[in-house]
């Protein structure tokens, strides 16, 4: 996963995050993310924030790529913790966004959250990156990580592929492994989390809320 993102960071980063374009400007790609994040957190605050103010909130996003959606969040929250597997989308999301306060960026394993130090977060999030993962068994890890860093009751709000048709082989870092609405309700199930809501089954943008046990 590693050398195939870091191979499509160095090419065009900005394209293999979001491909409607190739030749994105700043000012064009991190408005991108302002418009995602005020779609799928800003209309969303209640589950997000169950009453705490975002400003004094911790918060974490896998798969963070170029900074375009670190950006918008570090807008709205306090403190934005957010890791990657390939080093060249770190280095140009440090480049891009290093020395904003509250934000820290990390590259990871493409497996866990151990790169991360022993803090509690009062969200999670995942947008376009478990997508790509062809693995239940990784994508399950993360799940799980993400429920030991999250305090109780707290949102983990991700995407996964939902198109189940679509084709995915275990070394296919583009096309990642679906999931049914069952799959995904049987997940949270074993990893300590309420499946309270679901948007999107059986299509690619297949959004669930995974609320941590309290
Ligand atoms: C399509 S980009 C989306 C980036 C960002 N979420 C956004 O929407 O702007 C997918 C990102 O996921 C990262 N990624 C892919 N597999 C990963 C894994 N196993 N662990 C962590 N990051 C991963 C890639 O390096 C890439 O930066």
């Amino acid at each position: 996963m590693r050398a195939d993102w870091d191979r499509r960071a160095k090419e065009n980063a900005r394209y293999y995050v979001d491909t409607s374009r190739k030749d994105w400007s700043d000012d064009e790609f991190f408005a991108s993310g302002e418009l995602a994040i005020s779609q799928d957190i800003s209309t969303d605050m209640t589950n997000i924030c169950q009453e705490k103010d975002p400003k004094q909130m911790r918060i974490l996003e896998i798969g963070c790529g170029a900074g375009r959606l670190t950006q918008a969040l570090s807008n709205i929250f306090g403190e934005v913790h957010a890791v990657d597997v390939s080093g060249e989308m770190v280095a140009q999301a440090r480049s891009a966004l290093g020395g904003r306060p509250g934000v820290h960026l990390y590259q990871n394993n493409g497996c866990d959250l151990s790169v991360i130090p022993q803090l509690e977060f009062d969200f999670a999030y995942s947008a376009i990156v478990f997508q790509h993962i062809p693995s239940r068994e990784i994508i399950e890890t993360y799940v799980r990580e993400v429920h030991r860093l999250l305090k109780p009751g707290a949102l983990f709000k991700f995407q996964v592929q939902g198109y189940i048709a679509t084709d995915s082989t275990p070394d296919d870092t583009w096309h990642g492994v679906a999931y049914s609405e069952p799959q995904a309700r049987e997940m949270a199930e074993r990893c300590g989390f309420e499946m309270r809501y679901s948007y999107g089954a059986g299509v690619q943008y297949f959004w669930l809320w995974y609320f941590k046990n309290a």
